[in-house]
C-alpha cells in the first residue's frame, strides 16, 4: 500500500492538501489483436512509465471544483467531461461519499500524445481523493475503479514496467533487474486521436497493407531482463505505428531525425504522435535530443529515464 504514507489518518482522510505525481507511460511493445465485440481490440502490450510527470493536488472543498496549468491549458475542458472529474466522481460513489474536493492539475504530459497524459490524470486523481477523503480503498478496489476509466489507467496507478493483457487493463508487473533506460521524447504539433488510430489500423488490415501483427512479448520481456539497450533496441514494436505514420506521414521524418541523431532505435509512442528513441546512457540521450531539437522535427524534445513508480503521493 505504497501510496498511502504513513501518518494519513485513511479514515478521516487529510486535512492539508494531497499532492500526487503521476508519469507519463510508454508501450515498448504494443501487439494488437483482433476486434472484439465490445469496440475494443486484444492487446498484448509492455508498459514503461517514465519520467514526464504530471501533478494533481487535491484540496478539501464544498463542491467539486478543476483548475489546471500547463501543457494543454485552454484546450482541455474542466467540466465533468474531464477524466479527472470522471475519476473522482467515479470513486466517490463506489465509496459512498460526497465528490468535494478543490482538484488542481500541473500539465507536463502532452494531449493525446500517445503517452497517456488523461489516463495518468486519472489515476492521479484516485489516488489524491482516496488520500484527502479517507476512503482507504485497497490496491485492488482502486484499480478496478480505474479500468472503468480507461484501459491504461490501471498500469498508471501500478507503474513501473508492466505486462498488459486484455484490452490493456489487466496488468502484472514484469519482474527485471533494477536498470534504468534512457529515452529522448519527441513531442509533436498537435494530437492524434487514440480511436481513430485503431481505426486506421482495422482498416490497412483489411486492405491488406498493414504490416505482419507483433504477437507475442517474450522476446522484449527476455531484452528485459539483459541490461544492454542493443539488445532491447532489436525487440520494441508497436503495430499502431503504420496508422500513426498513415494519419502524420511527417512522423517518418521525426524517427529518421532520431535514428541519424544516434538513437538505438526510435518508435511511436502507443497510438502517437509522439516518438521516442532509446539512447545508449544518459549522456548519449542528451546529445540525441540535441541533435533532434536541431532537425526541427517536432516541437519539443525531452529527455526520460523509466521505469518510474506510478501515481504516488509527494
Ligand atoms: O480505454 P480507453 O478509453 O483509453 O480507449 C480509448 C479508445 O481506444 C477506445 O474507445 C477504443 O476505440 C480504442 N481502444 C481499442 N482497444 C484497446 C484500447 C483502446 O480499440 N485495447
Amino acid at each position: 500500500e505504497a501510496w498511502r504514507p504513513d501518518g494519513e489518518d485513511e479514515r478521516r482522510g487529510a486535512m492539508g492538501p494531497v499532492k500526487v505525481r503521476v508519469p507519463a507511460k510508454v508501450n515498448l511493445h504494443l501487439g494488437v489483436g483482433p476486434l472484439r465485440r465490445d469496440g475494443y481490440h486484444e492487446l498484448n502490450t509492455v508498459y514503461h512509465a517514465i519520467s514526464i510527470y504530471d501533478e494533481l493536488t487535491a484540496r478539501r472543498g464544498d463542491t467539486l471544483t478543476l483548475t489546471m496549468e500547463g501543457e494543454g491549458t485552454g484546450e482541455l475542458a474542466l467540466d465533468d467531461s474531464n477524466l479527472v472529474m470522471r475519476a473522482a466522481h467515479a470513486l466517490a460513489g463506489y465509496a459512498g461519499v460526497l465528490p468535494h474536493a478543490r482538484l488542481h492539475l500541473r500539465k507536463q504530459i502532452p494531449l493525446a500524445g500517445g503517452l497517456a497524459g488523461g489516463s495518468a490524470d486519472a489515476a492521479a486523481t484516485l489516488v489524491a481523493c482516496d488520500a484527502l477523503w479517507g476512503t482507504g480503498l485497497t490496491r485492488d478496489e482502486l484499480a478496478g475503479i480505474a479500468a472503468d476509466l480507461g484501459s491504461d489507467v490501471p498500469f498508471l496507478i501500478h507503474g513501473g514496467t508492466a505486462l498488459g493483457t486484455g484490452r490493456g487493463e489487466a496488468v502484472s508487473p514484469v519482474l527485471a533487474r533494477p536498470t534504468s533506460w534512457y529515452w529522448v521524447v519527441a513531442i509533436a504539433d498537435g494530437g492524434l486521436s487514440t480511436p481513430a488510430a485503431y481505426r486506421e489500423l482495422d482498416r490497412l488490415r483489411e486492405a491488406g497493407t498493414a504490416g505482419p501483427p507483433l504477437g507475442a512479448t517474450d522476446a522484449l520481456l527476455a531484452a528485459l531482463r539483459q541490461r544492454d539497450p542493443r539488445v532491447l533496441a532489436a525487440t520494441l514494436g508497436n503495430d499502431l505505428q503504420d496508422a500513426a505514420l498513415a494519419m502524420r506521414p511527417a512522423l517518418a521524418e521525426t524517427l529518421k531525425a532520431g535514428e541519424a541523431a544516434g538513437a538505438l532505435a526510435g518508435l511511436v509512442s502507443g497510438s502517437g504522435p509522439t516518438c521516442v528513441f532509446l539512447a545508449e546512457n544518459g549522456a548519449r540521450a542528451e546529445r540525441i535530443a540535441a541533435e533532434l531539437t536541431a532537425a526541427e522535427v517536432c516541437r519539443e524534445v525531452r529527455v526520460a529515464h523509466g521505469p518510474v513508480a506510478g501515481a504516488r503521493i509527494v
